[in-house]
């Protein structure tokens, strides 16, 4: 298929996004928060080394998989490091040979998932060891430009989980609602412990059911069972 010149570039975009190496202030502030120096951390969905890299120079041990092989062979061929590595797997079928101290799904990557979102989650927590944590971010359907969005997009299947939409890089996303996930999540044995709210600065906590309408959620879950 032929893409325009605009997704061209949209492209191009969305692949440097996701291979050159930082942090947002939030991601940085909850990993020094809640993740011990030295464990070993899954960085799930980990797109071109983004995460990953900055997260090892904090002096943990990071795996990074992702099912896109432009992504990893790219993040595999520029950042060599002994507390590092990289792996192109499916997440829903991905097994290493230890079990992670902590996992991470940075930038919304839960959204980007086809398929079944429960053997996603089955298959994370599988890699995970009692009292691991659980780092999820994601949009939040009830910050009301998306509530909105939703109700113009389809009134009917409002609550229907996911919904889909296609990104300006072309890429499709899909936006849950997060007591689906969190539902899920405690099924498996996790229990909630903070939600944030913000992007790209400090994440605040804000009270009550008030944090449920914020844009951008940061949800911090321990693995107890
Ligand atoms: C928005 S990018 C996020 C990249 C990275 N987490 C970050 O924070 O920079 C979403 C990533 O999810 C990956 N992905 C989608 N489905 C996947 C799957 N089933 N297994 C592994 N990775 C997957 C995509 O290839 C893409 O790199």
């Amino acid at each position: 298929m032929k893409r325009s010149p605009k997704k061209i570039s949209d492209v191009r975009k969305y692949f440097n996004r996701y291979t050159t190496p930082f942090l947002e202030k939030y991601e940085e502030f909850i990993i020094r928060k809640y993740l011990k120096k030295g464990s070993l951390i899954l960085d799930a969905c980990c797109g071109g080394g983004r995460a990953s890299i900055p997260i090892s120079n904090m002096g943990f041990y990071v795996v990074g998989v992702d099912i896109d092989k432009k992504f990893i062979n790219f993040a595999k061929k520029r950042f060599v490091s002994k507390n590092l590595e990289f792996y192109l797997a499916d997440i829903k079928f991905f097994k290493y040979r230890k079990k992670f101290d902590a996992c991470v799904l940075l930038e919304n990557s839960l959204e980007h998932i086809e398929g079944s979102l429960v053997e996603v989650l089955m298959n994370i927590s599988r890699n995970c060891k009692k009292n691991s944590i659980l780092i999820v971010t994601m949009h939040s359907m009830f910050f009301p430009f998306t509530f909105m969005t939703l109700i113009l997009f389809d009134l009917i299947n409002l609550f229907k989980n996911p919904m889909v939409f296609e990104s300006v890089h072309g890429v499709k996303f899909r936006i849950y609602n997060p007591f689906y996930i969190i539902t899920i999540l405690r099924k498996l044995g996790f229990k909630l412990l903070d939600v944030y709210n913000m992007k790209n600065s400090k994440p605040r906590k804000l009270p009550f059911v008030i944090k449920w309408f914020g844009w951008y959620l940061v949800l911090i879950l321990k693995k107890v069972k």
